[in-house]
């Protein structure tokens, strides 16, 4: 797959390169993102570099996972990382602690999907899923477009090799930018 760059009204999505790994180290320090995504605890500056030097670049060439830089338009600070997990057919994703807030998440995602479900991959649909509990990513999702598809346990395992309880949602072509896809998230209300 080749790599591409994304633009949004505020942000530019690009492909993280061997400067970026400070700002992931830095990022990856953070105990929410450690609680609910699975990179290594205690997070290591040797991981960063593993994760912009070997695995984005391969994933990239093999084409499993397209990773992608969340940057502010107009400068290169990575604030967050993004990813279509292609293979899996998954979204991903985690924000900077001092970063959040500001709503750059679903404006991510939102260009994210435009570019997924384009034409041009000949995919038409797109799964969420996030470990119960996890609100904030849930309101992402759904400030995306994301439809709610109920719990279950997660696909991924987490570090201690269980599927832990899961929350699941979907994304299809025609939910783009409709209001219906807001409205059915239970554990949201
Ligand atoms: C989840 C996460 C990516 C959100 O990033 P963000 O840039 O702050 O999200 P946004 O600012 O785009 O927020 C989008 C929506 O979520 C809401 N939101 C964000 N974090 C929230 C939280 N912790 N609790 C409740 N709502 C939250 C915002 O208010 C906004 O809602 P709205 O559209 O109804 O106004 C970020 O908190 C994070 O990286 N968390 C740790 C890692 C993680 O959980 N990754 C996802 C794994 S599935």
């Amino acid at each position: 797959m080749k790599p591409v760059v994304l633009c949004t009204p505020r942000l530019v999505l690009s492909t993280p390169v061997a400067a970026d790994a400070a700002a992931v180290f830095g990022h990856c320090q953070d105990e929410e993102l450690q609680r609910w995504t699975t990179v290594p605890v205690p997070y290591s500056m040797a991981d960063a570099r593993a994760f912009v030097e070997e695995h984005i670049p391969t994933a990239w060439r093999d084409g499993t996972e397209a990773v992608l830089a969340i940057r502010p338009a107009g400068a290169s600070a990575l604030m967050g990382v993004i990813s279509w997990q292609r293979r899996r057919g998954f979204v991903g994703y985690w924000m900077g602690p001092e970063h959040r807030g500001h709503g750059y998440m679903a404006e991510a995602l939102r260009g994210l999907v435009d570019w997924v479900l384009s034409g041009e991959h000949g995919v038409t649909s797109l799964r969420w899923e996030a470990v119960a509990g996890n609100r904030g990513s849930a309101h992402a999702a759904r400030a995306a477009g994301f439809r709610w598809a109920g719990e279950a346990p997660c696909d991924v395992v987490d570090r201690d090799g269980a599927h832990p309880p899961g929350w699941h949602a979907v994304l299809t072509r025609g939910d783009i930018g409709t209001v219906e896809a807001l409205e059915r998230w239970p554990v949201l209300a």
